[in-house]
């Protein structure tokens, strides 16, 4: 059983997909670390971040792995630095590329395939590509401002301003959004939970009572 959980950046989807795998004892995959992983890949295959076949040629030369809550790039754990402003800034055009996007698409389906098919994953594109057969698929909005909020709250943006974050996430969501591969919108069968009043535990249980329900 899959449970897609998909949204925007800042909206919380990493606290609530690991919030629902540990109520159901089931397996959590977070996505967006194999795009940020090609993303390294990319920079440091000194590809043009315009030019989707130097991008692609790049992310193929090397190997990936979700393993416990890192990413491996050729077995070497590059998780804290995947979430680098650098990384964060380039991830968008790498991760618009259709081969990337073929490429980690199938490493994402293996990996939960090995944990037996019982996994909470979160992303941009489960519920629409992935896993177009999840049980449940959420689609997690939030509005700008507390998106913004929640991610200067993250590890990883301390001391970062609150207004840059708040840019950084308005152009990742506009190209996110607007590219031509699977890009970010709620499957037609999700369930759009907005939850700028919510914290994770209210919307985790909310989750959980939605599976609850059948
Ligand atoms: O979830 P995140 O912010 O770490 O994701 C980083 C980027 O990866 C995001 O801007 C878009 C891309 N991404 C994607 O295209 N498809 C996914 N399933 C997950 C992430």
């Amino acid at each position: 059983m899959v449970i897609a959980i998909d949204g925007p950046g800042g909206v919380g989807k990493s606290t609530v997909a690991r919030g629902v795998a540990a109520a159901l004892g089931a397996a959590y995959l977070n996505t967006g670390l194999y795009y940020r992983a090609a993303t390294i890949a990319a920079l440091e295959g000194g590809a043009d971040l315009d030019d989707a076949e130097s991008i692609a040629a790049a992310v193929a030369s090397r190997r990936y792995e979700f393993a416990g809550e890192a990413i491996l790039l050729d077995g070497h754990d590059v998780t804290e630095r995947s979430r680098s402003p650098e990384v964060t800034a380039g991830v968008s055009q790498v991760s618009a590329v259709p081969a990337v996007r073929a490429l980690m698409v199938r490493h994402q389906r293996e990996w939960v395939e090995a944990h037996d098919g019982r996994a909470v994953v979160e992303g941009r594109d489960i519920g629409t590509v992935v896993f177009p057969d999840a049980a449940l698929k959420v689609f997690l909005t939030a509005s700008a401002e507390a998106r913004a909020r929640r991610r200067a709250g993250d590890r990883e943006a301390a001391g970062q301003d609150v207004d840059a974050i708040a840019e950084a996430l308005r152009r990742r969501d506009h190209i996110d959004s607007t590219r031509e591969a699977s890009p970010l919108a709620p499957a037609d069968d999700a369930v759009t939970i907005d939850t700028t009043s919510y914290d994770a535990d209210e919307v985790i249980a909310i989750v959980l009572r939605m599976l609850d329900a059948g």
